[in-house]
């Protein structure tokens, strides 16, 4: 059967410590739980996608090293494509040291490992999966002119999660992308505006994205879901799409809920290449709040 979602990118280890609050610089905290799990932005969203149904391909860099044995089997155990995913000897798997707070903020710190080998030479080893795919998505926790590569050898939609942010996003990531999905904080840095709360300063953002050459747009919001600006027929269009509303006493982790969100949006791309944007948007938004109420980041995407 054909591919139809094609990810590529991270995988990292998640080293997750729930804590009553964030540490703050120095301190020295007391957590409730610790717990490993798989993550990884890239591998998170081709879960995400291929639990809801999706055939899905992943292509990126684990080490040689039990962490890396054990992801490999994890991808398979949830139906991903591994073909194209390499061991690389003496190389270490990335991890993540993640903290979530008591009503599920949470911070990381990710050191890529392996990860930083995935080049453009990945690109054309995996040829066939870029000719068959419907989606491709790429993230930025693997090497940028990787990214680049595989975008332009790509000629499906594609998907650009530009995360972790870049202060100089080259404008060529932007152009190449069919969609450009980034959340507040990320789009904050990528266009110099200060802070993103409301959805008009979100609105703000997105044109100057727009502006630097982006062509449709997505910022997510958290529980304000998302808003984003495509152009139809010449025409620009801009909506704010609302996400389902989570009670806070429900929300235990937010780590990995973008992914949740981006996987969904390629699953639904995918699938139903007729549907209207909004509508996948708003699907990507309740696949993403479903993981906000358990913990961990793969281990809380929902199945179809
Ligand atoms: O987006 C969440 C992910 O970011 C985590 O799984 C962690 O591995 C980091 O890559
Ligand atoms: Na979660």
């Amino acid at each position: 059967a054909p591919l139809e979602v094609l990810v590529f990118g991270s995988a990292i280890i998640d080293f997750i410590c729930y804590t009553p609050r964030l540490p703050a610089a120095g301190e020295t905290l007391h957590g409730h739980k610790f717990q490993r799990g798989y993550g990884g932005k890239g591998a998170n969203q081709c879960v995400a996608a291929a639990r809801l149904g999706s055939r899905c391909a992943f292509v990126g860099k684990l080490g040689d090293d039990s962490f890396g044995a054990d992801y490999l089997c994890q991808l398979c155990t949830e139906h991903v494509n591994v073909k194209y995913v390499e061991k690389l000897p003496g190389q270490s798997t990335g991890i993540a040291q993640i903290a979530v707070a008591d009503g599920g903020e949470n911070n990381i710190i990710i050191v890529a490992g392996a990860n930083d080998s995935l080049s453009a030479n990945d690109v054309n080893q995996a040829k066939k999966l870029f000719e068959q795919a419907k989606v491709l998505v790429c993230q930025l926790e693997t090497p940028v002119d990787a990214t680049l590569a595989a975008l332009r050898q790509f000629k499906g939609i594609s998907i650009v999660n530009a995360a972790p942010a870049m202060a100089k996003t080259p404008p060529e990531l932007l152009q190449l992308a069919s969609i450009l999905c980034v959340n507040e904080t990320e789009a904050a840095l990528m266009t110099g505006v200060a802070s993103i709360c409301s959805i008009s300063e979100a609105f703000v953002a997105i044109q100057r994205l727009i502006e630097l050459g982006a062509n449709t747009v997505i910022i997510t919001l958290g529980k304000l879901g998302a808003v984003y600006a495509c152009n139809i027929d010449g025409r620009q269009l801009k909506e704010h799409v609302t996400a389902p509303q989570v009670p806070p006493e429900l929300v235990v982790d937010t780590t990995g809920a973008g992914d949740a969100f981006i996987g969904a949006l390629a699953h639904h791309l995918a699938q139903y290449p007729e549907g209207e944007l909004s509508a996948h948007i708003a699907a990507a938004c309740a696949v993403a709040s479903k993981s906000v109420q358990l913990p961990g980041t793969q281990a809380s995407f929902p199945r179809a």
